[in-house]
This record gives structure tokens, sequence and C-alpha cells, in this order.
């Protein structure tokens, strides 16, 4: 089965890792991977590549930043060519960035069937550009691999036959098991000094967040606030940077400011967190997981089941309130750990039954 996957943004590296760990142990399935270049950085993409054991993309597409329709167009335009030289039975995309949707709408109009890895998350609220990208992906996918039961519920509500719908688990939550016991070698809290001391993260990337300048300065009061309790780590993503010089703002001096990390020291930082301040979908699964409070800086969350299991809370970007959930949250005894059904690092080989499935089923000889 020749399938074509494709990554493109940092939150893509850790879903598709497993699916190609994977696909390795099984001879029926010969992979091709594409990388839409959308995230370019080293350290956005490259350093994920070597500690995620994922093989060097057999094409990178070089699209990178743009508006969103120079950069989905320019990922069809370039995409394009490669599905009609490579001829996939399928292709896999994951997750919702701007990569996803362009591909997957690129391949459905060859005639090429797509599977959607994180399909059917819906966080209802079309401002957000991967709630687009959601949407769109879903409705034209063949086979929709889900993580969490509210995603199999909006599938069936916007009419999706049953037969294209399959709680696997979460890939993403795969690459977290699997790289546990390297991730704890990492010698990040050593080199921050934060060995044994109480500390929170904070990650903001999202455009509601860090693009409109009526928002930003209220969250950085509050993280000003919440600093005075416990010293805050900050990976400053390249676009929250830009956003910053942009608007005219300082970084806070107490902060400790990083470049964007790599997997195994991120989540050597986020296991050993006291609290975590996010605006990203993926940190809300992984902090379920590891048991840690995630406070997450949205009015909404196409992720449920995080809240439902009670490690993440909904603070949205009100300063008074954030300051109040995050000293509540420090306050507190910590959650205890408690693992969505599926989350068991198998998601990647469930995605590949139902694949291997239906090659066997379009190849038998009919009797
Ligand atoms: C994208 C995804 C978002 C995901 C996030 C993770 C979409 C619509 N958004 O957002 O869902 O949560 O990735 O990071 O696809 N930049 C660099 N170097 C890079 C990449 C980006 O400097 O390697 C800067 C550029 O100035 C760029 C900006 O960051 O314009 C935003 O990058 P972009 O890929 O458009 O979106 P993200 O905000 O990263």
């Amino acid at each position: 089965m020749k399938i074509v996957a494709v990554v493109g943004a940092r939150p893509n590296f850790m879903k598709i890792a497993p699916l190609f760990w994977e696909m390795r142990r099984r001879p029926c399935f010969d992979p091709y991977l594409v990388h839409t270049g959308q995230h370019y950085d080293e350290r956005m993409s490259e350093l994920f590549f070597k500690e995620l054991n994922i093989p060097r993309p057999d094409i990178n597409l070089e699209v990178g930043s743009g508006s969103h329709a120079v950069q989905t167009a320019e990922v069809m335009k370039r995409f394009e060519p490669v599905v009609l030289e490579q001829q996939p039975d399928l292709i896999l995309v994951v997750g919702d960035v701007n990569s996803t949707a362009a591909c997957a709408l690129t391949s459905v109009k060859l005639g090429v069937p797509v599977g959607h890895v994180e399909a059917g998350l819906r966080s209802f609220d079309r401002s957000m550009p991967e709630e687009v990208n959601r949407i769109v992906t879903d409705a034209i996918s063949r086979w929709l691999f889900v993580t969490e039961p509210s995603g199999v519920a909006n599938l069936q509500q916007e009419g999706i036959p049953d037969e294209q719908i399959f709680l696997v688990g979460n890939t993403m939550i795969d690459t977290l098991m699997a790289c546990r016991e390297r991730c704890e070698r990492s010698p990040i809290l050593e080199e921050l000094s934060l060995d044994g001391q109480a500390y929170a993260v904070l990650t903001l990337h999202r455009p509601a967040n860090v693009d409109d300048a009526t928002v930003l300065p209220g969250l950085l009061k509050a993280i000003e606030r919440l600093q005075r309790d416990v010293p805050i780590v900050f990976p400053v993503h390249p676009r929250t940077r830009k956003a910053l010089m942009e608007q005219g703002l300082d970084l806070l001096p107490q902060l400790l400011l990083t470049e964007p990390m790599g997997y195994l020291d991120f989540m050597k930082l986020l296991s050993h967190a006291r609290l975590v301040l996010t605006d990203s979908g993926g940190i809300q699964e992984e902090t379920t997981v590891l048991g840690v409070p995630c406070l997450t800086l949205r009015k909404n969350t196409e992720r449920p089941i995080t809240l439902e299991q009670g490690t993440n809370r909904l603070v949205g970007q009100d300063a008074d309130h954030i300051i109040a959930a995050g000293m509540h949250a420090l306050a507190s005894a910590p959650p205890s750990v408690c693992v969505p059904h599926l989350w068991d690092g198998h998601a990647a080989k469930r995605i590949l039954d139902v694949l291997v499935s239906h090659l066997m089923s379009r190849t038998a000889v009919p009797a």
C-alpha cells in the first residue's frame, strides 16, 4: 500500500512519528513522507525529526510563511505534482494546520482518498483557522481517525456515515508514552536551575491571543502577577516573539525565556511542572496524561475530554480570572492521572489495522 503522509508544522511531527515506527514493522506499507515546509526553523522542525526518529522527508515543498490564502495555495500547487507522480493508494494527514487542509483538498480533487488522523474535534469557533481546517478536512476525508468520543458525536452530527469513523486513540500520546524514559533523561531542569523546585510553564501562540493588541497586554499582566509566586518558564514561539516586538511590549524580565524547545526537553519540563498555562491544543492533552494542572487561555476547547478528566480548565483571556485560577491551582493538590479511553500507546497500530483491512477487502478475489 503506497501511502503519502504529510507533515507541515510542529504539532504534526509527534502525531505522525508512531505511524512511521509502525509502518516500518509492516512490509505491506510503502510510505512516502512529504514535509510542506510550513514550519522551517531548526527548532520548529528539524529537531523533531532527529529526536522522534522520523525518516527524512522524501520531499520538502518549502512553502514557508505567508497569509493563509498564500500558504494554503502554495501547498496545493506544490503538492499536486507529488500526488500525480507517486500515484498513492491514499494520503494521510494529521491535525488541523493549513498544510493538513491544503493536502487533503488537493488529493481528493485528484481522486486519491484521504485518511485524517485527529478527526472530529470541534471548538465551534470558526474564527479559529484550525476549526475551518478541521471542518474542511473531515468533510472530504474517507477515513476519520478520532481521538475522543466528542469527535465521534461531532462527525455523526455532521452526517458522516458511521463506517467512515474510527475511534482509535491518540497518536500524539503514543509518542509521549514511547518517549517517557528518554524525556526523563533530558537535562533541561538542571540547565534552567529548576531541579527540585516548583515552577510553571507558559506557551502562547494563538492569533486570538498574540495578534490582538487588546488581549496580549492583559495576559502579560496575569503572568506578571503569577510569577511573583512561582518561576515561569516561557519557550517563545516565533509568532509570539514577532507580535511582542510589533506591539512594542517588553517581555517580563523575571520570566525564564527560552527559544522553542525540542520534544524531549519540553516533555520533561511539562511533566515536572506545578502548573501549565497555554493556548495550545496538544498541551491540553499531554497535561491530561501527565496529571499536571493546565489552565487554557482560551474561551473554548475542541478537546472537551481534557476538561472532563479534571486536569484542564478554560480560563479565557481576562487577567483577574487567570490570576485567581492560577493562585487556586498553585494552592491545590495536583489532579490525579486519568488517562482517557484508548490513549494507551497503540493508536497508530489501530489506524494501520483499519487501512490493512481496507486493502485486504479491496484486493480479495471474489469467490
Ligand atoms: C501553526 C498552526 C497552528 C499550530 C501552530 C504550532 C495553522 C493555521 N496554524 O501556527 O494550528 O498550533 O502552527 O506552532 O496552520 N515562523 C517562524 N519559523 C517557523 C514557523 C513560523 O519564524 O519555523 C513565524 C513566521 O513569522 C510565521 C509565523 O511564525 O509567519 C506563524 O507561522 P504559521 O505557520 O503561519 O502559523 P503558526 O502560528 O505557527
